[in-house]
């Protein structure tokens, strides 16, 4: 019984490793629609909701709004201006939280004192 259950944790951490590992390594077609990129499977802040819906609750940054003032180049807007998750994210970052700067620095790019 003992060996049944050891096997059994064993399997079931080879598979979450698995399913961890598909992300980390950005299994493309996890956002794109064939596996060599090219266009996403669904509008930006959609797109990372899917999966992320604790990120558009309250207290959260806003996104899908055109900033009123000009955003330093580095940080991407969509095509109609809008401030989206990767404006901040890089999708394809494999540096913890995947931001394009460190916090701080992050934050005060766009929001001088
Ligand atoms: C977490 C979601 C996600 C994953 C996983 C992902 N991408 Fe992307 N990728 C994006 C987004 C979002 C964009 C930007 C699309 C936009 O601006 O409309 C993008 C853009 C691209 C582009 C356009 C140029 C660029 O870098 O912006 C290429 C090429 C690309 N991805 C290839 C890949 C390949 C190849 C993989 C797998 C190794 C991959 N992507 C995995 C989300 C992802
Ligand atoms: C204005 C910049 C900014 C925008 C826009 C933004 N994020 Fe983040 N995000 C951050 C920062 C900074 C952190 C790290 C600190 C924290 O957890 O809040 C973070 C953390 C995260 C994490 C990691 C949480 C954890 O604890 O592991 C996820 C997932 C995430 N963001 C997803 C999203 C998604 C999805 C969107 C779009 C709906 C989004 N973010 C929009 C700045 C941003
Ligand atoms: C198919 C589901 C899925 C989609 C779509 C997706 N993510 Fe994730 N994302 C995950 C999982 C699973 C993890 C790893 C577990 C965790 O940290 O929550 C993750 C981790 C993250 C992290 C934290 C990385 C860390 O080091 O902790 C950020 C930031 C993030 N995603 C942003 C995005 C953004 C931005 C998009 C849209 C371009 C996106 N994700 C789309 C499933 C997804
Ligand atoms: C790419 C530019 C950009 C970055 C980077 C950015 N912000 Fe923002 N932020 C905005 C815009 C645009 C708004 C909308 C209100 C405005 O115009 O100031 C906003 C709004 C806010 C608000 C709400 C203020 C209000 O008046 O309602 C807070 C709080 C905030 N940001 C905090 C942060 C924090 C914390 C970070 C770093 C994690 C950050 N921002 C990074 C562009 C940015």
């Amino acid at each position: 019984m003992k060996y049944i259950i050891s096997t059994f944790i064993i399997v079931l951490s080879m598979l979450m490793f698995h399913l961890t590992d598909a992300l980390q390594t950005k299994e493309c077609t996890v956002c794109h629609v064939s596996h060599s990129g090219g266009p996403v499977k669904k509008p930006l802040t959609e797109l990372c909701v899917t999966c992320h819906k604790e990120r558009i609750q309250e207290g959260e940054h806003v996104v899908d709004i055109i900033p009123k003032y000009q955003v330093p180049q580095n940080f991407p807007l969509t095509k109609d201006g809008k401030l989206t998750c990767i404006t901040c994210h890089d999708q394809h970052s494999k540096e913890p939280m995947m931001l394009r700067l460190e916090p701080m620095t992050l934050c005060n790019s766009c929001h001088k004192k």
